[in-house]
């Protein structure tokens, strides 16, 4: 698709991912085997993943002590994008993980106990975000116009795929999963609330002070600034840091 997507099962992501999610690995998932403490962001890009994925590796922390100093991305992989240096298979427990998958091609195990955290967002604000996006990663062709970034979404022909699809595969099978339903919107509206709807979804018991402590680390101006959790740490020839941030506005229209 283009000069630097892939598309595999209808999965579009960057064509320099090539090399760690090819055919073998995207079908290998389908039999990945879930544990019943895993817990997934799922989202389409675009629509809070990062934002949620803090959220998560901060509220794990009490269980990860020694990890404190590790990235959002360390502690929280994205599943289709596996590292070498990350043993999926053999991660420590409770397992987290981010994943841009659609339902069809996640892991069948997850029909199960798994958490899943399913977040979306105002479509046209996906649409603004990854206009921007694609002038501030290298590795993405660039979208010349607002009127070309939609004709991008409208064909599925960005990282993702087809939202549409995404939104339906999930919602239409939402009662084969454990899996809480959240907006870009109402994390922007109420932080504090979305905290405490994933922290009863998780089972996860801790104080008013971790609440509040959670909150302030991932307000939209205190996250920008955490080098753990705003992607500064993307490499030089992946991200133009002269172009823009991965936490570019974090607002909604
Ligand atoms: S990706 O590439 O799919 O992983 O991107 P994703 O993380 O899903 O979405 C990036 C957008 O989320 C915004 N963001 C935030 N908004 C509010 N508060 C916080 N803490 C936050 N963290 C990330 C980020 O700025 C992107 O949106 P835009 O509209 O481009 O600013």
């Amino acid at each position: 698709i283009g000069d630097k997507l892939l598309s595999i099962r209808g999965f579009v992501f960057p064509e320099s991912s090539k090399e760690s999610l090819t055919p073998q690995y995207m079908d290998s998932l389908q039999t990945f085997q879930i544990r019943d403490d895993d817990v997934y962001v799922v989202t389409f890009p675009k629509s809070g993943t990062v934002w949620t994925q803090r959220i998560l590796t901060l509220l794990y922390e009490d269980e990860f002590p020694e990890a404190v100093d590790q990235t959002s991305i360390d502690l929280m992989p994205w599943l289709e994008f596996p590292q070498p240096e990350h043993d999926y298979p053999n991660r420590r427990c409770p397992r987290l993980f981010c994943s841009h998958l659609p339902e069809r091609l996640m892991p069948r195990g997850l029909q199960g106990k798994a958490k899943i955290i399913y977040v979306r967002r105002n479509p046209k604000d996906i649409m603004v975000s990854y206009f921007h996006f694609t002038h501030y990663l290298k590795i993405l062709e660039r979208s010349e116009s607002y009127n070309a970034v939609m004709d991008e979404f409208l064909n599925g022909r960005m990282i993702g795929g087809c939202w549409f699809d995404h939104i339906k595969g999930w919602y239409i099978n939402k009662d084969k999963y454990n899996i809480l339903f959240l907006s870009y919107e109402e994390m922007i509206r109420d932080l504090k609330g979305a905290v405490l709807k994933i922290c009863k979804f998780l089972g996860k018991n801790v104080s008013d002070d971790v609440i509040d402590s959670v909150v302030k680390k991932t307000c939209f101006t205190n996250m920008k600034k955490d080098p753990k959790a705003n992607y500064a740490f993307l490499p030089d020839d992946v991200a133009d840091s002269g172009k823009g941030a991965f936490l570019r506005k974090g607002m909604k229209t």
